[in-house]
């Protein structure tokens, strides 16, 4: 069990949920930084244990890009019962992202929306973090973005790519924010092309015979068009795996917060039945070749055990643990393997994709 009888986030948590959101994610990290961890170490039940791209994952419960944008509290949230941790997105120069306000909880729908719009402290910090890192402590992922003024997008792919080649257990490209003006349309099958195959060469050519494993971070909202080009491309070019997906720029009629009409990408409850049905589609577009990663409104265990029967070999989480705080992680691990196992699975493994389509 990952959480001790004293949990300085249980007693907080409904008071930090009473401050402006941006604030108290702050808070959140900085508490984090300082060693106030409600964490004694990861959830090992033998039965989450997942071994992806020749890496061991503990658990498939990881923590989706965003939460921890600067590479600082990955550690903490290892021990907090994560299987592993999604840093980023990462831009190579800092850059201060959109006005405040951009960070919107929606109560009632158990929902998010952002439109924070990269804000980065830049590489060199991230890297300096990283280099400092105990690597037995866990697997850490690196999200590269791109810096607001930059034309060629690839480029910035490039430097990050080089960048963290050797400090990132996997890496990925993220062309699926919405509050980056013209970044969703990196995901069009030309310029996919070329953004992939450069980022791939550059990681090789940075890290030969150890590169780490390639991946794409997709929007919800794209065409079959769209979801049948980027399988094809990523197939093609021979990336490691696509994460399913970012938040949507749609409004589900259902909300019922008095920021709905915010602009950015919404996240959350809203989400997971969208985003799940894109996880299906690509797995079917995909099968057997291609890792894919699901997030997208997990709130417990039975999230993450549809989102792996929908084809997912690991999983994500970030909005739900605004209202839940940081010991979700280790609940959704102990409710998905109680799931597992009532299924008569031996790993996540064998569930994945069962209910694909
Ligand atoms: C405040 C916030 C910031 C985010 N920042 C990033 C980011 O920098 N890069 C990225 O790829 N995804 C980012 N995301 C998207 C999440 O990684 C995730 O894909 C999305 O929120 C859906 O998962 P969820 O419903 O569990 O939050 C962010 C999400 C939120 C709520």
């Amino acid at each position: 069990m990952t959480t001790g009888s004293f949990s300085p986030y249980r007693l907080a948590w409904p008071l930090v949920r009473l401050i402006d959101p941006e604030t108290a994610h702050g808070w959140a990290v900085r508490a984090l930084e300082l060693g106030v961890s409600a964490g004694s170490g990861g959830f090992a039940d033998p039965v989450l244990h997942a071994r992806v791209w020749g890496l061991d994952f503990p658990n498939p419960v990881g923590l989706a890009a965003g939460f921890d944008k600067d590479a600082r509290v990955h550690a903490p949230m290892l021990k907090l019962g994560f299987g592993f941790v999604e840093v980023g997105s990462i831009t190579p120069r800092s850059q201060p992202g959109n006005p405040k306000p951009r960070l919107f909880r929606l109560e009632e729908d158990r929902a998010v929306i952002n439109r924070m719009g990269f804000n980065s402290e830049g590489h060199e910090p991230a890297v300096r973090r990283l280099q400092g890192r105990d690597g037995s402590v866990g697997i850490v992922g690196v999200n590269l973005g791109k810096n607001k003024e930059t034309e060629d997008a690839a480029a910035d792919y490039e430097i990050g790519a080089r960048n963290f080649a050797a400090l990132a257990d996997f890496l990925v490209i993220n062309v699926s924010s919405p509050n980056t003006p013209g970044l969703r349309a990196l995901q069009g099958p030309e310029p996919l092309r070329d953004l992939l195959s450069r980022t791939k060469a550059a990681l090789l050519d940075a890290a030969p015979g150890s590169a780490p494993p390639l991946l794409l971070k997709i929007a919800p909202d794209l065409t079959d068009e769209d979801k049948a080009d980027i399988a094809a491309v990523s197939m093609d070019v021979g990336i490691d795996g696509l994460i399913v997906t970012n938040t949507t720029i749609a409004r589900p009629d259902t909300l019922k917060s008095r920021h709905r009409g915010e602009g950015g990408g919404l996240s959350g409850r809203p989400l997971f039945h969208p985003s799940t049905r894109v996880l299906a589609e690509m797995y079917a577009e995909t099968k057997g070749r291609m890792v894919l990663v699901g997030v997208g409104g997990i709130e417990d265990g039975r999230g993450a055990y549809e989102k792996i029967l929908a084809g997912a070999s690991l999983v994500e989480l970030y909005s739900a643990m605004v209202y839940h705080g940081p010991a979700l992680a280790a609940r959704v691990n102990r409710e998905l393997a109680t799931l597992l196992k009532a299924d008569g699975f031996s790993n996540v493994a064998e569930a994945v994709g069962k209910k694909a389509g």
